[in-house]
């Protein structure tokens, strides 16, 4: 094992790509790294990156930040609770931890938004901490290394393979083998095509000894995703249009989009979607427009009727802000809804 080791931290100094947040030790970038990373690619992460860590340098900045500033940065990347969990960590840390971010696998997992996955990656990145760093593509080294065969979503995978991997960086430097183990995953041992005669962990693979690289990882069904039925209405007077800041918990949680009526069915026409706000006033349709919106378990089907208003005296429903075009697209967005206006 040790061997395989050297081998595969000699291999990751050679061969490893060149990324900002590999040349710092700054928990903080590597914090916010992450988090970036489990929303995207290396590729589209890079820009994500040097723009958060350009505009919130430090911890401080980011928790004297307003909240929908950091959505706005985070807009397009998906998963919003991941922007609001950064900030709210960022106050925590400032406001409990006397601005002092946390050093230990234990103590950053208290953090919000922080699983085992961060914390591993934080302790061990920034401060040499020897604790695994499990994602997804760790997850398949894994599988296919130790030749695991429990399901990778089980409990049981995860333990085994946090347990594995705990002992064999007991002689590593626990930095250069989680970067290096991610490293293989993202450009070696890849889902469906892994190159494993160029793979430093190759002599030790039993997936690759027993030629099972087609069989691991297990893994259970795909479930399929749901479909949801998304009814919006662009409501415009003049320069000005309806939006509506979505409530504290479900998808897109704080961000803006035209109002809204989810329905079960694809078959809501507009009558019926003006009916469940009671609005009965002339309004003239100016086009409608579907959208297919595809999250990772949903696939959101949405219609937008583009209205037109000849006064907007009478549309007063909670929370409905008339807004024109650009301040509404200074507002974080999420990309539906992005799609929709930039439609107008
Ligand atoms: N994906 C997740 N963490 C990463 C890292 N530190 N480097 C490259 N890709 C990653």
């Amino acid at each position: 094992m040790q061997i395989v080791i050297q081998t595969l931290s000699r291999w990751y100094n050679l061969e490893s790509r060149d990324l900002p947040w590999r040349r710092t030790r700054d928990p903080y970038c590597i914090w916010i790294s992450e988090i970036i990373l489990q929303q995207t690619r290396v590729a589209q992460g890079l820009a994500y990156y040097e723009r958060f860590v350009g505009q919130f340098p430090d911890i401080q900045s980011l928790a004297q930040a307003d909240e929908a500033d950091v959505l706005k940065l985070w807009q397009g990347l998906g998963y919003y609770s991941r922007a609001r969990n950064l900030h709210k960590a960022s106050r925590m840390v400032m406001n409990e931890l006397g601005g002092v971010f946390p050093s230990t696998f234990q103590d950053i997992q208290q953090l919000p938004g922080v699983g085992l996955y961060t914390a591993g990656a934080i302790a061990s990145f920034a401060f040499g901490e020897k604790v695994p760093a499990i994602d997804g593509n760790v997850k398949r080294v894994g599988a296919r290394f130790f030749g695991l065969v429990e399901d990778i979503q089980s409990q049981a995978f995860q333990k085994k393979l946090f347990s594995l991997l705990k002992d064999a960086m007991v002689f590593a430097d626990a930095n250069v083998f989680n970067q290096a183990m991610i490293e293989v995953g993202a450009t070696v041992c890849s889902p469906t095509q892994p190159q494993c005669d160029v793979c430093p962990l190759a002599d030790g693979c039993l997936a690759r000894l027993q030629q099972l690289q087609k069989q691991l990882p297990v893994s259970r069904k795909k479930q399929k995703p749901l479909s949801k039925f998304h009814y919006y209405v662009d409501i415009r007077c003049g320069d000005h249009h309806v939006v509506v800041r979505r409530p504290d918990t479900g998808i897109w949680s704080h961000l803006h989009e035209f109002p809204l009526i989810e329905g079960d069915t694809a078959d809501w026409d507009l009558d019926a979607v003006l009916g469940r706000w009671g609005i009965v006033e002339k309004i003239i349709v100016e086009g409608e427009k579907t959208f297919k919106h595809q999250l990772t378990h949903q696939t959101i089907h949405a219609k937008c009727w583009y209205l037109c208003l000849p006064s907007n005296k009478f549309v007063k429903n909670d929370g409905w802000q008339w807004l024109e075009k650009d301040a509404i697209l200074s507002l974080p967005l999420h990309r539906l809804m992005e799609k929709m206006i930039r439609f107008t």
